[in-house]
């Protein structure tokens, strides 16, 4: 059954068709980061105004590289939330517009779901039970997934996510935006015990919740501390230390998670997930515990459709067909806060 899935939930454009929830066929991802550099952040009024312009072309591009014809795809998946209202809208009234113009089903579907169900685009994806880290630059959450559609929150930041944290530390050291992937880069070869961050809660071993406002705070005390312009090695020192905070806070709570549901399998999605140190770190405390990691593969960590589609084909076609559990059809609407339930 082929799938197109289209997400708009933020900054990027995304179409893609995907086979049977597992085989990609094409993915096309648009970034408006150019758009939003100046304002060092997301202004949703843009965001929604350049999904409406690249949307078609988007599609198009998509129908185009997987080599199928709209009477070839069997069904449409779309992200209806959580996400930035007006470029939710953008995406979502566009698919049921496809939907009835190709007389096709149409499946709305959670952001965050679709992040954790990406680690099904792999070769090897993960069984159930696992637990799931979704750490991305709006939500950093632990899950015990135990099938299809049926997730339990485990744990969550109580302030930043994750990716808000590297986004914020990168403008603080003066590393352009969106500053993630750069904290990441100037990270590389650079001392990571420079300095002590705090690794906020990990004392408190009766929750699985993280906090990272604290870390930023302590990074710009620190950089206060310095009166000085910094140089590039003090900058690179100072993003391994900070980087090195987020990530023993997450691989401690994800090990702890899973021990404590006792599962063997363990995914880590999300735009974060793309961290070359998370994904050393993880795999090496994932593998010592005797568990099987299975990070989401680098194409599929920040936000793409072909993870959308992989998950919608399970509640049009797949284990989850004819669920009364997610929107269908014309009657989603983004603005029902059910979206948003348990996540
Ligand atoms: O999943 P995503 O594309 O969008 C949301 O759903 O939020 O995640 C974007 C976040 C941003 O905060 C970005 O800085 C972060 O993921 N990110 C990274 C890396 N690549 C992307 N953070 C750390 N290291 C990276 N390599
Ligand atoms: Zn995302």
């Amino acid at each position: 059954m082929t799938v197109l899935g289209i997400e708009t939930s933020c900054d990027e454009t995304a179409a893609a068709v995907v086979e049977d929830g597992r085989q990609v066929r094409s993915s096309v991802v648009w970034s408006q980061v150019q758009a939003h550099a100046p304002y060092r952040g997301v202004v949703p009024e843009i965001a929604s105004r350049n999904h409406l312009k690249a949307l078609i072309p988007v599609v198009e591009t998509a129908l185009h590289d997987a080599g199928v014809a709209p009477d070839c795809v069997d069904g449409l998946a779309v992200t209806l939330g959580p996400g930035l209202i007006g470029s939710l809208l953008v995406g979502v009234q566009f698919a049921k517009a496809v939907s009835f113009a190709w007389n096709r089903p149409l499946v709305g579907v959670n952001h965050l779901e679709a992040h954790v169900m990406a680690a099904f685009l792999d070769q090897d994806p993960p069984d159930f039970p696992f637990v799931a880290l979704a750490v991305s630059g709006g939500h950093t959450s632990l899950y015990r997934v135990d099938a299809i559609g049926a997730f339990r929150l485990l744990g969550r930041t109580r302030d930043d996510a994750a990716g808000e944290a590297f986004d914020k530390a990168a403008a603080l050291l003066g590393l352009p935006y969106p500053g993630g992937v750069h904290v990441d880069r100037v990270s590389e070869g650079r001392n990571p015990e420079a300095v002590h961050f705090p690794r906020a809660m990990l004392r408190e071993t009766d929750t699985l919740d993280v906090s990272f406002s604290g870390l930023k705070t302590a990074l710009r005390r620190h950089i206060e501390s310095l009166q000085a312009p910094l140089d590039a090695a003090t900058i690179g020192d100072l993003a391994a230390s900070f980087q090195e905070a987020v990530v023993d806070v997450l691989v401690t709570r994800t090990l702890h998670a899973a021990t404590q549901e006792q599962v063997r399998h363990v995914v880590v999605a999300g735009g974060v997930a793309a961290n070359r140190r998370l994904r050393a770190r993880m795999t090496g405390a994932i593998t010592a515990a005797g568990l099987r990691l299975h990070l989401v593969p680098m194409a599929y960590c920040t936000d793409n459709a072909a993870m959308v589609a992989a998950l919608g084909y399970h509640y049009l076609f797949g284990d989850r067909a004819g669920s009364r559990e997610c929107a269908r059809d014309l009657d989603m609407d983004p603005f029902e806060r059910h979206v948003l339930d348990g996540w």
